[in-house]
Parts: C-alpha cells; structure tokens; sequence
C-alpha cells in the first residue's frame, strides 16, 4: 500500500467511555468483520480483560475505507487504558499519526482523558474530539462540546457525535480520520526501522510482535535485528491483522503488522525497541526506547507452603508474556517461601496475582506493596532497597523515594476534601484549573508510596466515586523515612516491617500492633507486641496471658481422653508458625495483611 493512502489511528478515552465498542462499531462498518461474527468487543481477547472491562494488552487492526472514490487503508491501534502502563500507551500512540479523543458525553472529560490527550500532543498527532454515547438520555453533548473546545482549542462545532452502540455518527467519523489525519511519511529506500509497540506471547506461536514501519521495508524469511539488543532472528511471519493474522508479503513506510520470529519470550522483543534489517542495519534506532521499570514491590507467598514449586513454574510462564515482571525467591519467618515481585503499579500487581489464582489455581497471599528506595550511608555507600527487610541499619545520610505527578478531576465541591487528602499524603499543590464552572482539574505531586498505599480507595470515598486520577513518574525527592519493625516478644516479624514517612511511624505502629493483639491467640505467658524504629520502641501492646490447660477441663477423667486431648493439642500446635517462643496461627498474619 502507498503511504498516501494509509491513516494511523488510535482511539484514546477515559476508562469505560467507550472504546471497545466504537472499534467493534468501525469493524462491522468497513465490513472487516461481519454482523454474524461480530462479538462483543472482539478486540478484547483476554477473559480478564472481558471480565474487568479493561484492555490490558494493544492490538492492531487494519480496515478498508472508501471515501469518494479513494480507496484507503485505516490502521486502528488500540491503546490500553490504565495509568500502570503509560509507556505502553506512548509507544503505541507514537505509531500513529492521529488520535480519536473520546469523551463520555454523559460524563465530560476525566482525568485519563487528560493524560492520555498530553500524551497524543507530545507525540504530535492529529486530535479529532468526539463526543460518543449520544443515545444515552443523560448526555450532554453541547455542554461537554464546549469542555472539548475549550480543552483543545478547537470549536465546538468541530467535536463529531457518535453513538458506538447504535453506530450513529461513526461513517463521517470515519470520512474524517481520512480527510484530518496525515497519511505517514518515512525512507522507502532506507534500511529497515520499525518501532515494535506490542509484543504478545502466543502458547502456539511464540512471541507475536506488533510493529509500525517507520522507514524502508520488511519481507518474510529475511533476518532482522532487534537494536537494543543486536540479537538476529529470520521472519517466519509477517502480515497483517484484519481481524485475524494474514500472513503476507512484507510491510513497507507507514505500514503496520505483526511478526513471528519463533523467539518465547516478550523479552526478546521489547516494546518500544527498533526492528531493522540484519544484512543492511540502520545506524539509529528510533527515539522513546526504555526499559520497562517496576516501581511497586510486593512478596507472594502460597497460602500452602507446598505450592511453592508451583507458584515458581506460574510466574516463569507469566513472564514469557509480559517484560516488566520481575521477581526473586524470598523467605519470610511469618510466610515461609515466595517471591519478591516487582510491578508497574498496582493495577499491574492485582492482574498478576489474579491471573495466578485463576489461570494456575493458586492461593497467594501478598504483602503490602512498597516502592523502590535509594538509600545514602554517611560513608557513602548506596543501597537500592525493594525490600523493608533490606533497609539498611546503619547511619544513613539520605533516603530518596520516587514521586509521581499526579492530575485529579472533580466536581468543584470536593477540592477542599481533595486538598485534605493530599496534604494528609505529603502531597504538593502544583495548580489548579476549572474546566467548567463545576468541574476542576487539580495537579500534585505526591510520593509514590502514599498514591501505591490506599489514596485511591481514599480519594473515592471521600468524593462518592466522582474524582477520577491519573498519574506519571516524576523523578524522585529526599525524603524522612524509617523502617518500622513489628516485634512479637522481642522478635521482628519481617511480613510487618515498612518504610514509612518519620511522622507516620507512630501511627503504622500502633495500628499493626493493634491488629496483631486482635489476631494472635492468648498464650500461656504474656506477649508484648511491640513497634519499633532501630532499637527505640515507639509503640506497645500486650497480650495478657491464659492458662490454656486442657486437661483441667477433664481433671478425674479417664486417662485415655486426656491422651487424646493432649494428641489433639500436639496435632493443633504443628499448624502454628513460631515466632520465638509464641505460637502464630498462620490465618493470624494473613488477615492481619488482608483486613483493614
Ligand atoms: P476500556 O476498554 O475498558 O477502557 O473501556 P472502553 O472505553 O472500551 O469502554 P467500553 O467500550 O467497554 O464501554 C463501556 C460501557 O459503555 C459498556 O457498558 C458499553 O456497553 C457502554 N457504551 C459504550 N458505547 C456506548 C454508546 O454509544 N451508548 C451507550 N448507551 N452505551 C455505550
């Protein structure tokens, strides 16, 4: 296909605005897949995805459409929606030309819909404002035309209507990409670049890697060569996706497909990377490459010590499909054996912990998430800590913790409960702007550690559901943390230990020490549970002792029941998990990790 005659398209929107349904709309409309095959959201593929309503992984697919005469080729590039993977979402969007900027018009603009709008100006594209869900009797498509104008600075007028669901307003919309988006330009005669933005391991295949030709030209069996790594494979496969995989002959400037090396492994084949040709390599690889970084540490731990072989087999399979999971065996005195695993944020944890219970029917049991901390001794010495265990306890000069800018939308009521909370979140006000007279779009930077620890749930309720938040990296700053360690008579339990902010120690303590006194069974002695920073005990509760004497019970029985009794007691007591010389059922430290 010439490039005059190819569109590069993505679809960006907030959570639940529509999306999905709009791709299928366009589908069924260019005839690329029929009424009878349509099912819902055929771009979802995965069962969770379906289930959670989220797309997780981005796919590609090409469509034919007509405009006066003309004969086009649309590739639409879906984009996933969550703030974990924004670099996902950026490489994807840097392989197109054009976005669809997609706004509930029952809701207005949120704040995805902001990040993901920067994202689209930063990378240069085409933004065509559409307002979708027009059937809906609640939508407000004049006023948030007005939000959309303003925001975009276009005119209201120009933001196109649509319903995805009745496919109302979808063919001009169409007309438009046509007429609006600029078709891709690159080196023909070139050495080979292509940006890889997808990258999905298939059980059949191998790795299925999605990629936008920037320069020059790919064909089947030649060999490539990936730039980051300078690893060489052969094409087995190329084509494109319309909607299933056609194998074909070659992608050329402009054009986006798929490719199957044989390689097992999304490592091999990193998003963001540049393709090119192993017998004539271009000099340079296309800017934006980075490697993926997990920012939020958790331990998994088997419910059942003896899943533990499992659980290791569970993450080597998951990893084969997703390049920014990293984990390595860990050993907790409260947990026994798991792995300390690292993820883009928290969405990126809850997907993996659930497709190991689902997918490989697991019970796992997870620690409280933390981030990654820099740490300076006064000699010097540097320390990068992913664990609370590992915090160093020496004189320490300097801890630095990662910051995230964060953008929230709400009504214009709740900015003093907003403000309460990012202040209570050692959050910095960076500004604020109204959208509308009763909408207001409000921008913090805050530590990551307190956006990963219950901001979220926080912002929510004290909004009633009506703030949306959406945040990005940003660097990292000094800041005074402790490690606070939870002892059980004098004994750390490692699952409870957290680096927390000097001035929240107090509060982490009392609440741990709390919930262990209400979890942890009376002993035959008393039990003090105790918070402490270094050797400075900052807190204390104690466990009164019992005189758990069963026999007493049965004092002058017969001595075949009190056999039994003490038989029954032994046989209970091999469950429990000693910390020291107290016994700890393990449900104890699981619910004190779960309950709130
Ligand atoms: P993610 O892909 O998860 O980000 O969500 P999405 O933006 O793709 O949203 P999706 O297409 O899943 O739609 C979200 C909800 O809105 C679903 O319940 C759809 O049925 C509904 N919906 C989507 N488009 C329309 C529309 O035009 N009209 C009406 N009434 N409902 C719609």
């Amino acid at each position: 296909t010439p490039p005059e005659a190819i569109r590069n398209f993505c679809i960006i929107a907030h959570i639940d605005h529509g999306k999905s349904t709009l791709a299928d709309r366009m589908l069924q409309i260019t005839g690329v897949v029929d009424e009878r095959a349509m099912r819902a959201q055929y771009l979802d593929r995965m069962d969770i995805e379906r289930e959670r309503g989220i797309t997780i992984k981005s796919q590609a697919v090409r469509m034919p459409w007509e405009v006066d005469g003309g004969s086009h080729v649309l590739n639409m590039i879906d984009t996933p929606g969550h703030v974990d993977f924004t670099y996902e979402v950026s490489r994807s969007l840097a392989a197109c030309e054009g976005a669809v900027l997609l706004v509930d018009a029952a809701q207005g603009i949120e704040a995805q819909t902001l990040a993901n709008l920067y994202l689209a100006m930063e990378n240069d594209l085409t933004i065509i404002p559409v307002l979708n869900k027009i059937d809906l009797p609640a939508a407000q498509p004049e006023k948030y035309a007005e939000e959309l104008a303003g925001l975009i600075g276009c005119e209201p007028e120009d933001c196109f209507q649509v319903s995805g669901k009745t496919g109302v307003g979808v063919e001009p919309l169409l007309d438009a990409i046509v007429a609006q988006i600029p078709s891709p330009t690159g080196n023909a005669d070139g050495p080979a670049r292509a940006m890889i933005f997808d990258s999905v391991y298939d059980t059949y295949r191998g790795v299925v890697t999605y990629v936008r030709v920037v320069d020059g030209n790919l064909n089947p069996r030649e060999r490539i060569a990936m730039m980051s790594t300078k690893a060489t494979h052969e094409l087995l496969e190329i084509g494109v996706i319309s909607p299933e995989p056609l194998p074909g002959r070659g992608l050329g400037v402009g054009e986006v497909g798929y490719l199957i090396t044989g390689v097992k492994d999304v490592r091999q084949s990193k998003v963001g990377d540049t393709v090119t040709n192993a017998a004539k390599p271009a000099a340079d690889a296309l800017g934006g490459y980075r490697d993926p970084k997990p920012m939020v540490f958790s331990g998994l731990f088997p419910l059942d010590g003896s899943d533990y072989p499992d659980l290791r087999d569970a993450l080597d399979k998951l990893k084969l499909n997703d390049a920014a999971l990293v984990y390595e065996p860990e050993t907790s005195v409260a947990l026994g054996f798991g792995f300390r695993c690292g993820f883009l944020g928290l969405l990126h944890l809850e997907i993996v912990r659930e497709r190991l219970e689902r997918e490989f029917d697991l019970e796992l049991i997870s620690t409280q998430p933390n981030v990654v901390y820099d740490v300076t001794m006064d000699d010097g010495t540097q320390v990068t800590v992913t664990n609370p265990s590992e915090f160093p306890g020496g004189k320490i000069a300097e801890v630095r913790e990662p910051k995230v800018r964060t953008t929230i939308l709400a009504p214009s009521e709740f900015i003093g409960a907003i403000m309460e909370l990012c202040q209570g979140k050692r959050g910095t006000l960076l500004g604020m702007d109204y959208l509308s007279e009763d909408r207001v779009e409000m921008r913090y930077t805050l530590p990551l550690a307190e956006v990963v620890f219950d901001f979220f749930d926080q912002l929510k309720s004290r909004t009633r559901g009506y703030a949306s938040l959406d945040y990005e990296p940003d660097g990292d700053q000094a800041a005074d943390l402790v490690k606070v360690d939870i002892l059980l008579q004098g004994e750390t339990v490692d699952a409870f230990s957290a680096i927390v902010h000097k001035d929240k120690a107090y509060g982490y303590g009392l609440m741990m020490a709390g919930k262990l006194k209400e979890l942890i069974p009376r002993q035959q002695f008393e039990v003090p549970i105790q918070a402490a920073v270094g050797a400075r005990v900052i807190a204390r509760e104690n466990i009164r002792a019992i005189r758990k004497d069963v026999l007493a019970k049965c004092y002058g029985g017969d001595i075949s029941r009190k056999r039994k009794l003490l038989e029954k007691q032994k046989a209970g007591k091999k469950r429990m998990k000693n910390i020291g010389s107290v016994e700890v059922p393990p449900e104890a430290f699981i619910a004190a990790l779960t309950s709130d």
